[in-house]
């Protein structure tokens, strides 16, 4: 017995490092650097912390991630990679088909993951049939939030259609209110999009458009009353929104200078870190349309030496689909936990919304992946996309042309 607990303590300690005892350690790189991504990911620090482990944080600022993924890329082909990494969706495969990933096949053995996590979760978190990430949370993308005293003040309520949106935009600017809160990023152009897409053209035409990139969806007549509503929404956000934050952009909502954004619920994180109630301060409500468009952050651990830094990987990875963290870090996040039967008895209404639309969804076939979180296409797929939305969003263009410029850009990236 006691041999064979030296042989595995051997084991984990690895190449090449002499104290099988060492303290486990992560350098865990992510990009939640906003004041409620901030607290949330401090609710992982601390649990990693008070069960031993050593945390080196390596924060890469920008929203959706995308100047993190670079930083990644900079370190993993200088033969550095950082031992932990906030990623999702498709770029998991993407990296594990690099050779780059670790298998954590054991602990999600111990830790009966398989039992824990809905398969449509578990399912981009294996690469080659094995567990290669730990998800976090789930987050709905296509949410709209609200000023609750801007918009009594103006006498509307939410709108459930993008027609009343419109109307309610049209009024809120006759009144000298910003009607939606934007920021002129391409992630965040992307963001409204896809919710839009989903709102006019319904379920069937988002997974064949953006799931499945069917090219009479992508150039035809629904998308072209897609980039319609995106033009029309153009007129509605302030001058200054080219390249904005999007919780500075939230923050517009919360103080009142604006009355609408269109976001994930990671918006929700900024209204608590204000410590403001949704219900009473805020109203949330699902974008115009049916359906329910997921983004489940994950972590992944790459491929290191030294007993500390592995033993850091598995501990994290086990306390991430802890039953305490799952709870914690998404009351903080504005998510809701991916681990199932985790007790949303604290969770807020818009967080219990989220949790029963998502299983409508699951029942109905109307539970779709984020293509501009990452969740839907390969990066380049993606990409060519949100090249063409953030184009043509920044310019006259006209919608028939942009469809059009969307389904060469979508052929030439395959
Ligand atoms: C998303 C990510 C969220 C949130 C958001 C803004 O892609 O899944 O957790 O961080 O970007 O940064």
């Amino acid at each position: 017995m006691k041999r064979s607990v030296l042989a595995s303590l051997v084991l984990i300690a690895g190449m090449g490092t002499s104290n099988a005892l060492a303290q486990p350690e992560v350098e865990v790189l992510h990009w939640w650097t906003s004041g409620g991504e901030a607290r949330a990911v401090q609710t992982l620090m601390d649990e990693f912390q008070s069960n031993g482990g050593k945390w080196v944080d390596m924060p890469v600022a920008g929203g959706g991630g995308d100047a993190a993924m670079q930083a990644l890329r900079a370190r993993v082909l200088a033969g550095n990679a950082p031992t932990a990494v906030q990623l999702k969706g498709p770029s998991i495969q993407e990296w594990y088909e690099e050779g780059v990933l670790a298998d954590l096949s054991d602990v999600g053995a111990a830790e009966k993951w398989d039992a824990l996590l809905p398969a449509a979760i578990g399912k981009h978190m294996k690469c080659g049939g094995k567990y290669c990430a730990a998800p976090v949370n789930v987050h709905r993308v296509n949410w709209i939030w609200a000023n609750t005293a801007v918009l009594a003040r103006a006498g509307i309520p939410m709108p459930t259609s993008w027609e009343e949106f419109n109307e309610a935009a049209v009024k809120l600017k006759a009144l000298g209110v910003t009607p939606l809160a934007h920021g002129g990023e391409a992630w965040q152009d992307a963001t409204v999009f896809e919710t839009v897409a989903l709102g006019i053209g319904g379920p069937g035409f988002y997974q064949k458009a953006l799931v499945e990139l069917d090219p009479a969806a992508l150039s035809g007549p629904t998308m072209i009353k897609v980039f319609d509503q995106m033009r029309t929404l153009r007129g509605f956000v302030d001058d200054n929104f080219s390249g904005r934050d999007w919780n500075l952009a939230t923050a517009m909502v919360i103080n009142g200078e604006a009355a609408f954004q269109v976001m994930g619920d990671w918006a929700k994180g900024e209204f608590t870190a204000a410590g403001k109630i949704p219900g009473k301060d805020y109203q949330c409500s699902p974008t115009p349309g049916a359906g329910f468009l997921y983004n489940v952050d994950s972590f992944a651990m790459f491929k290191v030496q030294g007993g500390d830094r592995i033993a850091g990987q598995k501990l994290l990875a086990k306390l991430i689909v802890g039953e305490n963290f799952q709870k914690t870090f998404n009351l903080a996040k504005g998510s809701i936990p991916a681990r199932l039967g985790t007790s949303l008895g604290q969770f807020d209404y818009c967080a219990r919304r989220s949790s029963y639309d998502m299983d409508v969804a699951a029942g109905s076939g109307t539970l779709l992946p984020s293509y501009a979180h990452g969740m839907a296409l390969r990066g380049q797929q993606a990409g060519a996309i949100t090249d063409v939305v953030t184009q043509h969003f920044n310019s006259d263009m006209g919608s028939a042309q942009a469809a059009k410029m969307l389904a060469e850009a979508v052929a030439n990236s395959r």
